[in-house]
């Protein structure tokens, strides 16, 4: 059988790419506190040590999630009845293996949008995605989901996934954004499924973002090296300490790189040279944890209806299918 079309829609190249990390950088360096967003971690290098810390003991949330979609992918297939998926984020996961194997099994799938950053990425989980499911249209979208979601493909009942609670990464005003943008991309018939962390005890929390193993803390410096590459930055990774903290008042876990010591960096790549005093931390992410009462409301405000609601059997994580209220 010939395998349906692949085709890969490209809004987003190297050097936006470039351009966005220099004004990210510029931007967050220069505030005080200082901060970088979280989505200049992920290089070939942080992608693998994000895929090590999936399989931690103490990171629960893909395995959670995984157990939840392993139990509903059925359920969910059914309530949406959807012929398209569009993944925000990766495209070939187990997760996204079991979505597409349920909707499949309803009868109704007939098209695979992954939608990815990276565009290397993005082809390799084409090609994989094509092959595994050779009547399944693939049309894979390379953007950054807080600007390019208008340009996602319209047409037939889509569903649209974003998984991970990769949605705990935006600042509460950037996720009332991202919501709205997504509801207004909606038509009727359309769901979006949004995994959720879930609030829980601040000592297990904390140590799914500060792990024994240490791996966490070498995600969380790779951002560094990252700036050393793409910005000819002189960051020196052993002068960071890993700071992994929660944030009872906004109910976020936070991650912070801590100076030991007095230090001057240098940023040729955007003319900048900034002074760290020692103890001065770097805000380098933020991962917001929700209790159903806030994402309904969230999801209220941006016109969304939380028409479903599963859980883990701890009730540690949580997968929502919402619809146009
Ligand atoms: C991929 C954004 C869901 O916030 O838990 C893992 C990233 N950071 N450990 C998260 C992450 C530290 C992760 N997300």
């Amino acid at each position: 059988m010939t395998p349906a079309a692949v085709t890969v829609e490209v809004h987003l190249g190297p050097a936006d790419v470039a351009a966005a990390l220099r004004h990210d950088a510029r931007r967050g360096l220069c505030a005080s506190p200082r901060w970088l967003p979280p989505k200049w971690f992920y290089d070939d290098r942080g992608s693998a040590l994000f895929d090590s810390i999936t399989r931690l003991p103490e990171y629960y949330p893909t395995r959670c999630e995984l157990e939840i979609l392993g139990r509903r992918a059925g359920d969910i297939a059914a309530a949406c009845r959807a012929d398209t998926l569009i993944e925000l984020g990766s495209g070939t996961s187990a997760k996204t293996t079991l979505l597409l194997d349920a909707l499949a099994a309803a009868g109704s799938l007939a098209r695979v949008v992954p939608f990815d950053v990276s565009e290397a990425t993005l082809r390799a989980a084409a090609d994989i995605l094509a092959a595994g499911y050779p009547e399944v249209g693939v049309h894979a979208v390379v953007g950054d989901f807080e600007r390019h979601l208008h340009l996602l493909p319209t047409g037939g009942r889509r569903l649209v996934a974003f998984l991970g609670g990769t949605i705990g990464n935006l600042h509460p005003s950037q996720r009332a954004s991202f919501l709205g943008q997504v509801a207004r991309g909606m038509a009727p018939g359309d769901g979006l499924l949004l995994g959720v962390d879930l609030v829980k005890d601040p000592a297990r929390l904390v140590a799914a973002y500060d792990d024994a193993s240490g791996v966490t803390a070498e995600f969380n410096r790779n951002v560094l090296r990252v700036l050393n590459r793409e910005l000819g930055a002189d960051f020196q990774r052993e002068r960071f300490a890993h700071v992994a903290r929660w944030v009872a008042e906004h109910e976020w876990m936070e991650m912070r790189l801590r100076s030991l010591a007095a230090q001057r960096v240098s940023l040729p790549a955007i003319g900048m040279d900034i002074e760290l005093a020692p103890g001065e931390e770097l805000r380098t992410e933020i991962s917001a944890k929700f209790t159903r009462d806030r994402i309904t409301a969230e999801l209220r405000a941006a016109g969304l209806h939380l028409g479903h609601w599963w859980t883990d059997d701890a009730g540690d994580f949580a997968v929502t299918l919402s619809f146009l209220a």
